[in-house]
Formats: C-alpha cells, sequence, structure tokens
C-alpha cells in the first residue's frame, strides 16, 4: 500500500515536477467532449483533476468516464499551480486506478431535507460543511487541551458509570450494573473536585449524558463537557479562567481554521471581536435588562425586520414564479435554486414571528426567582458583543453544590457564559459548597440520598478548601463558533431524542 508517490491534496504545493498520486473518492465529475474534470477529496481537501481525451491514453479516458460521485480511486498525474483552481493547484491526470464504482449515492449535489441527511449522517459526514465543522471542532479540541497544559492543570477522567446524580434526578439514564441501579454521568464535576485535592487544578474532558425530552437546537442526550476545577479559586478567578480560555480556544480557531469557517460562511468579524474583558452582570441585573425598555426596543427591531422580510419574500417568490415558465434552462435551475431559499426563509421568518410574542411575555415577565429559558438566554446575548457572564444566581434554581453568597443566603456563587448571537449558555460553573455541615444540610434540602454522597462529602472533611469550577459544553461552543443553528451538526453522531442511528 504504501506508494511514495502518494501526497496528500493538503500538501499539493510540496510537489515537484514528477507524478503525484492522490488517494481519494469523487466529490463530483463533469465533462465535456475533450475534458474529464474530476473533483478528489481524500480526507485533507478537494482537487481538481483534469482528464484530457488527447493527451492519455483510450483506457484512462474511458475509466474516467465510468467514474461516479463517491466512487474511490488513486489518481495519478502532474500538480500544477493554478491560483483559480480549488486550492490553488490541479492535477493533469496520467492514470487512473479504480478501486470501487460507488453506485447511487444517496447525497447528491441537490438539496435534502435534514431528517433525509441524519439518517444518513455516516455518509453526510463527507459533505464540505459537515467536514469544515468537525475540523473546527477538532481544532476547539487541540486548543482546550493546550490550554490548561500550558496553564499546568492535570487532564484526569471521571467515571461513566455513576451511583449518584450531580445535575439533578430528572434527567438521568439508568442502567443496569449488576443487579444495581447506576447512571451515565450527567458531569464529572464532583469527581473532577476531589482530582483537584490531589492535584491542586485538574481537567475532566469526556461524555456526559442528560435524558433531555426537549427537541431543542441546544439539547443533545449525550455530549462532551470539559470541566476544569480548581483548589483554592473563587468565583472571580473562576470567571477570569473561563475568559481567559474561550478567548484562547477562539483565537486558535481563527489562527488555523480560517478555511473551514469559510466553507462554513462564518462571519469571522464577530469571532474577532471575543477579546478580553467580557461582561459581567448578575442575574439581578439579567432580569432587570429582560424586563426593561432595551430589550423591548430589541424585539421591536426584530419584529419590524421580520415583517420587512416576510414583505419582500412574498414580492419575490410570485414574481419568479411567472418568470420561471418562460425561462431557459440554465435560468430555470437558478430560479429554482432562489425559490427554495425564499420558502425556507419565509417558513423561518414566520416562526420567527409567532414566537416573538411568546418570548416578549418570557422576558417581561420575569421575576426575580426565575431560571432563564432558552428564549431569555438568546434576548440577553443579543446585547452583547462577546460572551457574557451571568452570575449570582438565587441558589434555588441551581444545584446543590453551589456555594451560597455570604452576603446574601438567597444568592448561589455561580455563573453562566451565554454565549454572542443569541447561542446562550455555553458554561455552567461555580464556587462550590466547602462547609461539611452545609452541605449536609443542602442534600437533605435536595433529597438525595446522604449515602451515596459520603465519599463526595468526606472532601469536605479531610482538609476543606475553597474551590471552584466550570463546566464548558463542547457541542454548543462548536455550534456557536461555527455558527451552526443546531447542535445536530457539532458532533460526529449525535445522540438526541428520537435519534439513537446511524
Ligand atoms: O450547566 P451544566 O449542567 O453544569 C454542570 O454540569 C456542572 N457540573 C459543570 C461544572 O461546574 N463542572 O452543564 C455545563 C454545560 C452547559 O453550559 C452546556 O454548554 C452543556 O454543558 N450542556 C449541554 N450541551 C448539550 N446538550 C445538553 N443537553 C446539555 N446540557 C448541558
Ligand atoms: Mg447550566
Amino acid at each position: 500500500m504504501k506508494d511514495k508517490n502518494v501526497l496528500l491534496i493538503s500538501q499539493l504545493s510540496k510537489a515537484g515536477d514528477t507524478p503525484v498520486t492522490l488517494q481519494g473518492w469523487v466529490h463530483n465529475i463533469r465533462s465535456s467532449k475533450a475534458l474529464i474534470f474530476i473533483i478528489v477529496r481524500d480526507g485533507s481537501g478537494l482537487c481538481q483533476c483534469i482528464v484530457s481525451k488527447e493527451d492519455t491514453d483510450e483506457n484512462v479516458w474511458s475509466d474516467a468516464e465510468s467514474l461516479t460521485q463517491e466512487s474511490s480511486l488513486r489518481i495519478t498525474g502532474m500538480v500544477k499551480k493554478d491560483d483559480r483552481s480549488l486550492g490553488g493547484y490541479e492535477l493533469h491526470v496520467q492514470s487512473v486506478e479504480i478501486i470501487q464504482i460507488s453506485t447511487d449515492y444517496p447525497i447528491t449535489p441537490k438539496e435534502h431535507g435534514v431528517e433525509f441527511l441524519m439518517e444518513n449522517r455516516h455518509l453526510w459526514l463527507r459533505s464540505q460543511r459537515q467536514w469544515a465543522a468537525m475540523r473546527v471542532r477538532n481544532q476547539i479540541i487541540f486548543a482546550i487541551h493546550q490550554f490548561f497544559q500550558k496553564e499546568g492543570f492535570i487532564q484526569m477522567d471521571a467515571p461513566i458509570f455513576t451511583g449518584n446524580a450531580a445535575e439533578g434526578s430528572t434527567t438521568l439514564f439508568e442502567t443496569d450494573y449488576f443487579e444495581e441501579k447506576a447512571y451515565l454521568s450527567q458531569s464529572g464535576q464532583l469527581y473532577g473536585e476531589a482530582m483537584a485535592m490531589a492535584h491542586g487544578k485538574i481537567y475532566t474532558f469526556g461524555p456526559t449524558f442528560r435524558a433531555e425530552k426537549s427537541k431543542t437546537r441546544r439539547h443533545l442526550t449525550e455530549f462532551w463537557m470539559i470541566e476544569p476545577e480548581m483548589a483554592f479559586f473563587d468565583l472571580a478567578m473562576n470567571m477570569d479562567l473561563a475568559e481567559d480560555m474561550v478567548c484562547f480556544i477562539v483565537e486558535k480557531v481563527l489562527e488555523n481554521s480560517r478555511q473551514e469557517l469559510e466553507i462554513l460562511g462564518r462571519d469571522i468579524s464577530k469571532l474577532e471581536k471575543v477579546q478580553k474583558p467580557f461582561p459581567r452582570i448578575t442575574y439581578t441585573e439579567a432580569v432587570e435588562l429582560l424586563t426593561g425598555p432595551k430589550t423591548s426596543t430589541l424585539l421591536d427591531g426584530m419584529e419590524k425586520e421580520a415583517l420587512e422580510l416576510l414583505e419582500s419574500i412574498k414580492i419575490e417568490i410570485p414574481e419568479l414564479e411567472a418568470e420561471h415558465g418562460k425561462a431557459k434552462k440554465g435560468r430555470k435551475f437558478q430560479i429554482d435554486r432562489r425559490l427554495k431559499e425564499l420558502r425556507a426563509s419565509r417558513e423561518e421568518t414566520e416562526e420567527k414571528l409567532r414566537n416573538i410574542p411568546v418570548w416578549r411575555k418570557s422576558a417581561t415577565e420575569k421575576i426575580w426567582g426565575d431560571d432563564f429559558g432558552g428564549s431569555d438566554e438568546t434576548l440577553l446575548t443579543m446585547h452583547f458583543e462577546k460572551p457574557v457572564m451571568v452570575h449570582g444566581y438565587p441558589a434555588a434554581i441551581k444545584a446543590f453544590y453551589m456555594k451560597r453568597d455570604p452576603e446574601n443566603d438567597k444568592v448561589a456563587l455561580g455563573v453562566d457564559m451565554l454565549a454572542p448571537e443569541g447561542y446562550g449558555e455555553m458554561i455552567g460553573g461555580a464556587q462550590r459548597e466547602d462547609s461539611l455541615e452545609l452541605l449536609l444540610e443542602r442534600i437533605k434540602e435536595h433529597g438525595l440520598d446522604e449515602e451515596t454522597f459520603k465519599w463526595y462529602l468526606e472532601l469536605r472533611k479531610f482538609g476543606t478548601v475553597p474551590h471552584s469550577g466550570f463546566g464548558l459544553g463542547l457541542e454548543r461552543t462548536v455550534a456557536w463558533i461555527c455558527g451552526l443553528p443546531h447542535v445536530r451538526e457539532t458532533i460526529p453522531f449525535p445522540r438526541m431524542l428520537g435519534r439513537l442511528t446511524p
């Protein structure tokens, strides 16, 4: 298999004046009388390979002609630099070795519905946008490790099978552990706290599970979480760290994933604004913002914009439909595309217009003590160009382990970081309760089983110290950075309500 002439498409700049072999799949193919253009992808990029009838053998031409979308092949030829070409290089083909001809590949260049694509996720991963999103995900993962390692953190792993709930008992996946009840971990945090008492600063990076019955664009039932936990950190230090980490991640993506962001059509200028310091507001201030005139004005603007857009769509659609009958083939194709876009946009805008009154009601009726819903978070983030940190939540709506504000027992020293552009909560964290007596009280208040938390309570018995940590949801981070509307495209094989395959 090893062949010294094989080169990755991403390394075509290294090609000299000897033939090069690419190995991969046919992304796209089109032909004219004298030329066949094969776009080959090999996982590292795309390259246009040109077969000329005049310059190649008859059998090379006929092999090339038989290729179909997603056929696998090795293809050899001379690399030519061409700035107009995809990726800056093209291959002038001398020979083709077909590995397999693929027939009836289901994902064609025409558009498909998202349910169809999800059913074909195992193949959809090959598409350009999905390819780009997964590469950004990889870059984010790498940046997270770089960040924590340079900051002196130790990466440690928390178990997946657990005997206790970390984040409330309503979203637990129960499983049978040799006739004993076990749960899939909702968070590695409690174990992270034990590790931090051994190593000072640690982070876990693993899958977590929530039996979320809600079908939203932010919820998966299986997602990856990064959870740093630090001894001798208070809430302010915790927020500083979260801010530094997010800035570092964005910086690395901007540095290394430009091409991918371009494929995704991401507005880079928005990411470039993600610089320290991030706004920090209290929960109380967030409630004031939601119920105040600024949010009302924001909603008015959104409504006006949506109505105007709908108006213009309603004019353009019948115009195009009228033109369609008389149009030539090429133009017809264009019109069909545009109509599809317009209809999708009409549907989206109509939904937005139905949602705005609901959002308005939720925001304006908010009173101190209420939790924020998805729409409230969306509205909050729209007041800021950077991620915003909301801290000091009502203790009653937060987890049992959060320390209370020494100045106000109703307030927990918890923080959420909300991603801009409407993405919402990306990080949840807190300073932890470090007093044995108070923690015991909380466990009882929350109706949790003291026995299963015995080990966790012992952390407060043997050398307790103030400590803090947070959890970053990887998929929500990827969605925001890539500008993807739904978390289902941010993980190779998403698990959500109603989806267990492929
Ligand atoms: O806010 P959460 O529930 O916090 C915790 O689990 C803490 N124990 C973390 C800690 O302090 N160590 O979850 C943290 C983050 C959320 O902000 C969100 O980004 C993500 O995890 N998340 C989800 N992502 C996708 N689908 C879901 N169902 C998610 N639930 C939480
Ligand atoms: Mg949370």
